[in-house]
């Protein structure tokens, strides 16, 4: 497979190009989501977000369950939390966990600028002792931080889930690490394997992993339905 490396992953040229294709034909035109990015890459933080066709997803999503509370956990430049906050009612709420205050002020920014601000929070800290004290319940919960600790924010967000929520948890492909030998000892890898044996296990959470190609490469989704709710 030809194709230029984007951080740890290889994008083929013809998975972005369909990308652009279908975004082109589906998702209007959005200056100020782009400025978002834009903003994001001129302050110096990692160009990570998810792609605009993985933050639509995730709208739908939103909306395709009616979702009114949302928890994210790695809020970065706050390009997916647009998107998520974008899917709410005007009373419905994204609570955003950040372990960096200068990307939570990015953040901050962002969704001020484009006009969702009122309706995400965003907390500041280490996201699994920030977790407890979150205000639940939760409709829909989108994993993105560090991915060592995968297994913990699913665990620790279960405990503010209703039963119907869903889970989704990014990078879980990791284009193709999650099977590689070579890569058995990466911390990343291993947390990957650690949600998906806890999701394996827990008998409240029926999932699946859906994998993706596009501008970021080979990776996936995994996507869990909570069918018994914390209380
Ligand atoms: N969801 C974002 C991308 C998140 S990138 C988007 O798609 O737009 C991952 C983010 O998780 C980074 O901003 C990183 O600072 C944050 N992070 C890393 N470790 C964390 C931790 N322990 N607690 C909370 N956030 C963390
Ligand atoms: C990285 C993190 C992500 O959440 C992602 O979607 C892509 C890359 C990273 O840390 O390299
Ligand atoms: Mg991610």
């Amino acid at each position: 497979m030809s194709g230029r490396c984007g951080r740890w992953y290889v994008v083929c040229e013809h998975w972005s190009d369909a990308d652009a294709w279908f975004t082109d034909r589906l998702h209007a035109p959005d200056p100020t989501l782009d400025a978002a990015l834009e903003q994001a890459r001129h302050a110096g933080l990692p160009e990570i977000a998810v792609s605009a066709a993985q933050g639509k997803v995730l709208h739908l999503l939103a909306r395709m369950t009616s979702a009114r509370r949302v928890l994210e956990i790695g809020t970065l430049g706050g390009y997916s939390a647009i998107w998520l906050a974008r899917a709410l009612p005007a009373d419905g709420r994204v609570v955003t966990l950040e372990i960096d205050p200068h990307h939570a002020e990015v953040a901050r920014a962002a969704l001020d600028a484009v006009g969702v601000g009122e309706r995400v929070e965003i907390v500041v800290g280490p996201a699994l002792d920030t977790l407890p004290g979150v205000t639940g319940p939760f409709d829909l919960v989108f994993v993105d931080a560090d991915k060592e600790n995968n297994a913990g924010y699913v665990r620790a967000a279960l405990e503010h889930c209703r039963a119907g929520a869903v889970v989704v948890v990014d990078n879980v492909v990791r284009g193709g690490r999650i099977l590689e030998p070579a890569h058995a000892e990466d911390p990343d890898v291993a947390g990957v394997r650690a949600v998906v044996d806890l999701v394996a296990q827990d008998p409240r959470l029926d999932a699946t992993v859906l994998q993706t190609v596009g501008t970021k490469g080979w990776d996936g989704f995994l996507f869990a339905l909570v069918t018994a709710g914390a209380g």
